[in-house]
């Protein structure tokens, strides 16, 4: 399995609103899912190879809601496929490399998944994931 860009991820007040564009577009636009402990709904638009998630806040705390309110809606977060991601995060502490979370979590699908703080990343929140 080789690296890819899994998606994009990106922050919105309202699935219902930011999801028409994409449908407008001619893309199909997943069913909505909820993901608790991280405090979103998305939906997911296949692009290509690739997939657009859209981030909706489900409560004034969670880290979506935190970003709309300081930077407003829009581009949140790029995640990239790995093939090991146990390895990767190993060999990312072992270079000092700063992550928002210690260990590595579970998401909705059953997918593994980290995030890179964008003091690592040139700015850039990156999500990675092995499927
Ligand atoms: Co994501």
């Amino acid at each position: 399995m080789e690296f890819s860009i899994d998606h994009i991820g990106i922050a919105v007040k309202s699935l219902a609103t930011a999801k028409s564009i994409y449908e407008t577009l001619g893309l199909r636009v997943s069913a909505e899912e909820t993901v608790a402990h991280e405090q979103v709904r998305l939906v997911m638009v296949p692009v290509g190879e690739s997939r657009l998630e859209l981030l909706e806040p489900t409560s004034e705390d969670s880290t979506i809601a935190k970003f709309i309110a300081k930077r407003g809606e829009g581009l949140h977060h790029v995640c990239l496929r790995v093939p090991d991601l146990t390895a990767t995060v190993g060999r990312l502490k072992k270079e000092g490399v700063r992550l928002v979370s210690e260990e590595i979590k579970t998401g909705a699908g059953g997918h593994k998944y980290v995030f890179l703080h964008p003091s690592s990343t040139g700015g850039v929140l990156l999500e990675l994931v092995q499927k």
